[in-house]
């Protein structure tokens, strides 16, 4: 029998070809809110997943972000997050994904997260590792938050009453450099493969975050929230690294979370 990881992969894959065909093609899109953006790819492809997700675990309840899953009361529960980076695809910028994620009993088991476009598979169980097309990956070694590359991102909803531009300012001041690349599957996935050192950002969902925690676990990481506490997939911040900058990562957010200037910002310059 495929293991979870294996179907979840078969699925991904399944759902990555649709995504592709309607990428391009382009797709017009609607607002759900603000700034956050649905198409018919997403739920197009929610639809593929969901329904193959049933075939295969008819008991297993499903959180699904365009609201087609299932609560069967199962102790197993997938996250699935259909198309992850929804703004990027809208505008034809080619970094987007599709993951989902298996939970048992409140522990994360199971996790991929596929990057169609440049057909990059990432995936984890629980206690086996986490491999990128089947190579094992580990977390960089980068030791010092001055050496290192960061990544965040903004969320759709609240966006005005947001703080994260203070983080990310300092952050920038700090690093070698802070990406936002828009979707937050592929940035923690690239945290798990060491390509990126460490990613935060305010506000995800379940679905947005549940494989690549796994893969960072797997790969060697540290999963909290940005105040150092235990996460859970209902935390209202996230923050990930390698583990080696973790506390540093920590003490910068705590004296900006104080409203303690580190880098003041410059005034405007006139043009
Ligand atoms: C979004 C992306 C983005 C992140 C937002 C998410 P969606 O997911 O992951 O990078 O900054 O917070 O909501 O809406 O494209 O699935
Ligand atoms: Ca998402
Ligand atoms: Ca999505």
């Amino acid at each position: 029998m495929p293991s979870y990881v294996e179907t979840a992969a078969g699925i991904a894959a399944a759902a990555g070809s649709l995504l592709r065909y309607f990428f391009e093609r382009r797709v017009r899109f609607e607002l759900k809110g603000d700034h956050d953006l649905v198409t018919e790819a997403d739920r197009a492809s929610e639809k593929l997943v969901v329904e193959q997700l049933r075939e295969h675990f008819p008991t297993h309840a499903i959180v699904a972000e365009e609201g087609g899953g299932v609560d069967t009361g199962s102790e197993y529960r997938w996250y699935v997050d259909p198309l992850d980076g929804t703004t990027n695809f809208a505008h034809g910028y080619p970094s987007w994904n599709v993951t989902m994620a298996l939970e048992k009993s409140g522990e994360l088991i199971a996790g991929v997260v596929l990057d169609p476009f440049r057909g990059e598979l990432f995936a984890a169980e629980r206690g086996a590792g986490a491999f990128l097309n089947g190579r094992r990956m580990k977390v960089s070694a980068a030791q010092r938050v001055s050496d290192s590359l960061l990544c965040t991102g903004f969320p759709n909803h609240n966006r005005k009453t947001n703080a994260n531009i203070h983080y990310f300012h300092e952050l920038a001041m700090t690093a070698h450099g802070v990406r936002r690349a828009g979707s937050a599957g592929i940035d923690l996935a690239y945290v798990a493969a060491g390509r990126l050192d460490g990613f935060w950002e305010f506000g995800l969902s379940p679905w947005d975050m549940a494989a690549g925690i796994l893969l960072i676990e797997e790969a060697g990481g540290v999963c909290t929230d940005m105040a150092g506490r235990p996460y859970h997939l209902k935390s209202p911040h996230l923050l990930v690294d390698n583990g080696l900058i973790h506390d540093e990562l920590l003490s910068v957010f705590g004296q900006i979370s104080r409203g303690e200037v580190i880098h003041p910002m410059p005034a405007p310059a006139a043009l």
